[in-house]
C-alpha cells in the first residue's frame, strides 16, 4: 500500500460485508466497496441521491433511464438511496422502479420529513410509505431543521415501533450550523446528513467532529456542490495525485475527498445517469486518501 493511501483494518471488514449479491456483479475481492454503518448496517459510502432528476421524469423513456440507473446501482454493490417528499415526484417514482425490479430488500431507502406541525409530520410521513411502496423505511430524517423536536418525537415512536430504521437531521446551508450544531448537542439521532464538498469544506469544522464525538453516521448531500466542482476543473486534466488513490475521473476524486473524511461519511451524489452510477461507485474501492493528500487536494480546489 503507497504511503499516502490508507484501508484501516475496521474499513477492511466492512468491505467484505458490502459485496455485490447479483452472481453476475459479483467483483474481484480487492474490487469490493468500502462501507460505513448506520446503525447495524454496513452499507456502501456512496449512495444515490434523488433531488430534481427524479422529480418529474418527463414520459417512458425517462422513466426507463432512471431504472436502469437504479438497476446499475444495484448490480454495482449500491444500497443507499436519499430522497424526500419535497423533490417532486421522486418518492413515487422510486417506489415504483423499486417495485418493478423488485429490490426493495436490497436496500437501504432514506427519506426526510419537512413539515411544521406534528398532524402535517404524521400525514406526511403516512405519504412517504405510500409512494415508496413499503412498510419500512430504513432512515427518515427531518429536512433542514423544520419543526425540529416534534418531528423527532414522531420518528422515535415510529422506530421503537419498527417501522423505521433510523431517526436523523438533515441541512445543507452554512446559514443552519448554528442551528443544526446546538441541535446536534441536545438530541440523540443515528444519522446526520450535511453538506460537504471539496470547495465547501465547512461541515468539517464543527458538525462532523460533533458528529463523531456523540456517534451520529453521516451522510453528505451536495458533494458536487450541485456540478460545480465540475465547472471549476472542466478542460483540466486530472493532478498526478489522482493517481495515488486510483481516481480515474474527477467525480472519484471529489469523491474519495468525501468518503476519506474521519466521520466515515456515505455520500449520496445526484445520479440520473447509468454511466454516472458506474464513475461514482467506484469511488466507494479504495486506496482512497489519507491526511497528507487530502491536504493537497483542498490546496489544488482552493487555487482554482
Ligand atoms: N437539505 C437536504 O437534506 C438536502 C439538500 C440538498 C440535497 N440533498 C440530497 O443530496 C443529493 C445530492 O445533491 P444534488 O443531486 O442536488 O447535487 P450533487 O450531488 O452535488 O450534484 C449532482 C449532479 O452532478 C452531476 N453528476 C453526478 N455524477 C456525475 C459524474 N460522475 N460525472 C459528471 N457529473 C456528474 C449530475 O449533473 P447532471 O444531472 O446535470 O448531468 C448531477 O445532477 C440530492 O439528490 C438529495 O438526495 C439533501
Amino acid at each position: 500500500m503507497k504511503r499516502r493511501t490508507f484501508l484501516s483494518a475496521g474499513a477492511a471488514l466492512a468491505v467484505a460485508a458490502v459485496l455485490p449479491r447479483s452472481p453476475r456483479a459479483q467483483p474481484a475481492a480487492g474490487n469490493a466497496l468500502v462501507s460505513a454503518k448506520i446503525g447495524d448496517r454496513a452499507l456502501p459510502v456512496i449512495g444515490l441521491g434523488t433531488a430534481r432528476r427524479y422529480a418529474d421524469p418527463a414520459g417512458e423513456a425517462e422513466l426507463a433511464a432512471l431504472k436502469a440507473t437504479i438497476a446499475r446501482f444495484l448490480e454495482l454493490g449500491g444500497q443507499v438511496i436519499d430522497t424526500a417528499p419535497s423533490y417532486g415526484r421522486a418518492e413515487e417514482v422510486i417506489g415504483q422502479l423499486v417495485q418493478e425490479l423488485g429490490v426493495r430488500d436490497r436496500l437501504f431507502l432514506a427519506t426526510k420529513v419537512g413539515v411544521n406541525s406534528r398532524e402535517e409530520g404524521l400525514a406526511e410521513i403516512d405519504q412517504s410509505f405510500a409512494r415508496l411502496r413499503t412498510k419500512r423505511i430504513d432512515l427518515i430524517a427531518v429536512h433542514n431543521l423544520r419543526d425540529i423536536d416534534n418531528q423527532l418525537a414522531i420518528l422515535r415512536d415510529l422506530k421503537a415501533a419498527g417501522r423505521i430504521g433510523a431517526v436523523g437531521a438533515t441541512t445543507s446551508s452554512d446559514r443552519q450550523y448554528p442551528a443544526f450544531e446546538a441541535m446536534m448537542r441536545r438530541q440523540a439521532l443515528d444519522v446526520i446528513q450535511v453538506d460537504y464538498a471539496m470547495d465547501n469544506r465547512g461541515a468539517a469544522e464543527r458538525i462532523l467532529p460533533l458528529a463523531q464525538e456523540r456517534g451520529f453516521a453521516v451522510m453528505i448531500n451536495l458533494p458536487f456542490g450541485r456540478g460545480r466542482l465540475f465547472e471549476a476543473t472542466k478542460d483540466r486534466p486530472l493532478p498526478d495525485w489522482a493517481r495515488e488513490i486510483n481516481a480515474t475521473s474527477w467525480a472519484q476524486v471529489f469523491l474519495k475527498y468525501i468518503v476519506s473524511h474521519p466521520s466515515r461519511p456515505i455520500a449520496v451524489p445526484g445520479m440520473a445517469q447509468a454511466r454516472y452510477v458506474d464513475d461514482n461507485l467506484a469511488a466507494a474501492r479504495p486506496p482512497l486518501p489519507d491526511a497528507a493528500l487530502r491536504r493537497r487536494m483542498e490546496q489544488y480546489v482552493d487555487a482554482l
